[in-house]
């Protein structure tokens, strides 16, 4: 497919050169965000008088047809064209002729390609949003079933003190929150239009750039035509919100594989969404959260690379910026890609409570419950902890738990011990009483559910 830029040129294109240069391949994407970006700007074009309303009217409806053409398969992408802009100027130029020429008036492709990712990342950032907050009505549902299942909590990987699953489920859930409203607030900075920046330099031409940015639903215009067509801001901070996405989504995963392994037994994928070994007949492997922990790497990657593409070039315009397309769309692929398989995961997941249950009955995640007793009868915390300290060495020593050591034993340890102290270790009480505004208790699950479907 030809050039828009023919003018200057004595000699054909290099075969080379358009292969490397094109873009078409992964800019094609954009055919419903370009076409409907050139329908705003034809549009403005007439009603300013900048081109006569009838072929403004004209090129409208050949663009309306160009793009139902495209979605039916009526008309396929040339894919030897330049980048998606050459080839709807080019297919709308053989479709309507010397009309068609006068759809570039007042435009640069580089205030257009602007345009186009910032319309075709608003509309992927909804996706996300959208698959999100799927998954965190997910969590909800789970952390409500699962409001007073009794776990172990851990730190350093050590069994540490009682929580509920449904409160370990939330923690996600809050994660996966603030990266709603990450992605959110990314949208804010990104939803202002950059049409009518021309070049670099503006136009000279009458434009209403209000009237586009109206048209295409954006809350503004940019204010500086050099950082209009220069400012790829928006592709980093979607990138680093989605790499945090991922960051939250791998820590879950890595949980999910321990919880499937026979160590742990927390929980039971689901057949379908786990899958066996070629040669193991007993396997059956956590793949899905093993590939998004895996997945992470690409994302990071992606906003690696725009950081560096961007990072040292000069204003305002530079081919380097066509390298932004293909990683911020590989950032959205990724993560949308891990949400489909995670999601249904999660929701398909049976979760073994016993094996819960019996994991925190040993590890002696009620010491800081039996200091707090003591703590209650009137002996200093610092105290208190190293009586409690001496009786799990003492547990550990006889092969008991705080639960099965005789009262006699504590007694010898500190005479404040009476038969209260296995009330006061019970795991049931000591995750019930756990009720500090943010605390497992299985009312502040129910209460985080509530506040996160309302947010939802
Ligand atoms: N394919 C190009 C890109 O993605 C479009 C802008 C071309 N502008 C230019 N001055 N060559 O960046």
């Amino acid at each position: 497919m030809a050039q828009l830029w023919k003018g200057r040129f004595k000699k054909e294109l290099a075969k080379e050169t358009n292969d490397f240069n094109s873009s078409i391949t992964f800019d094609s994407r954009m055919y419903e965000q370009d076409i409907k970006g050139s329908i705003a700007h034809a549009t403005m074009l007439g009603a300013s008088g900048i081109i006569d309303k009838s072929e403004s009217e004209k090129i409208v409806s050949g663009l309306e047809e160009i793009l139902s053409d495209i979605k039916s398969g009526k008309l396929e992408i040339d894919m030897t064209a330049e980048d998606i802009h050459t080839f709807v100027e080019g297919e709308l130029t053989a479709r309507l002729g010397q009309t068609g020429k006068r759809l570039h008036t007042a435009r640069s492709r580089n205030d257009q390609v602007a345009l186009d990712i910032r319309l075709t990342l608003r509309d992927e950032a909804d996706e996300v949003i959208k698959k999100l907050k799927k998954l965190v009505g997910v969590l909800c549902d789970k952390a409500e079933e699962h409001c007073d299942t009794i776990m172990p909590g851990y730190t350093h990987l050590q069994r540490a003190q009682p929580i509920t699953f449904g409160h370990h489920l939330m923690a996600y859930a809050s994660m996966l929150l603030r990266d709603i409203s990450r992605i959110e607030d990314a949208k804010k900075r990104m939803n202002i239009c950059p049409l009518g920046s021309g070049a670099l330099a503006g136009t000279t031409y009458p434009i209403d750039r209000k009237k586009v940015a109206d048209l295409l639903g954006f809350d503004g215009i940019t204010s500086n035509s050099l950082d209009g067509v220069s400012d790829r801001d928006f592709c980093i901070e979607l990138a680093s919100a989605l790499s945090l996405v991922m960051v939250h989504l791998s820590r879950f995963s890595e949980e999910i594989i321990m919880w499937c392994s026979w160590e742990f037994k927390f929980v039971e994928l689901d057949d379908a969404f786990s899958t066996g070994s070629s040669i193991m007949p007993q396997k059956k492997n956590p793949d899905i959260a093993e590939l998004v922990r895996g997945k992470s790497g690409r994302v990071f990657g992606d906003l690696t690379t725009l950081l560096t593409v961007m990072k040292g070039i000069a204003l305002a315009y530079n081919k380097d910026m066509q390298e932004d397309k293909e990683a911020i769309f590989d950032a959205f692929d990724t993560v949308k890609m891990c949400l489909n398989a995670f999601t249904p995961m999660i929701e398909t997941m049976t979760v073994l409570k016993e094996n819960m249950r019996h994991a925190a009955a040993k590890g002696f995640i009620n010491a800081t419950d039996c200091a707090d007793y003591l703590v209650g009868k009137g002996l200093p915390f610092r105290d208190a902890y190293k009586c409690t300290g001496e009786l799990v060495a003492l547990c550990i020593d006889k092969g008991l738990t705080l639960e099965t050591l005789p009262l006699d034993e504590y007694k010898a340890v500190c005479d404040l011990f009476d038969d209260e102290v296995y009330k006061a270790i019970n795991l049931e009480k000591c995750v019930r009483d756990r009720k500090a505004d943010g605390s497992p208790c299985p009312e502040n699950v129910l209460k985080q559910v509530k506040a996160a479907r309302e947010m939802l």
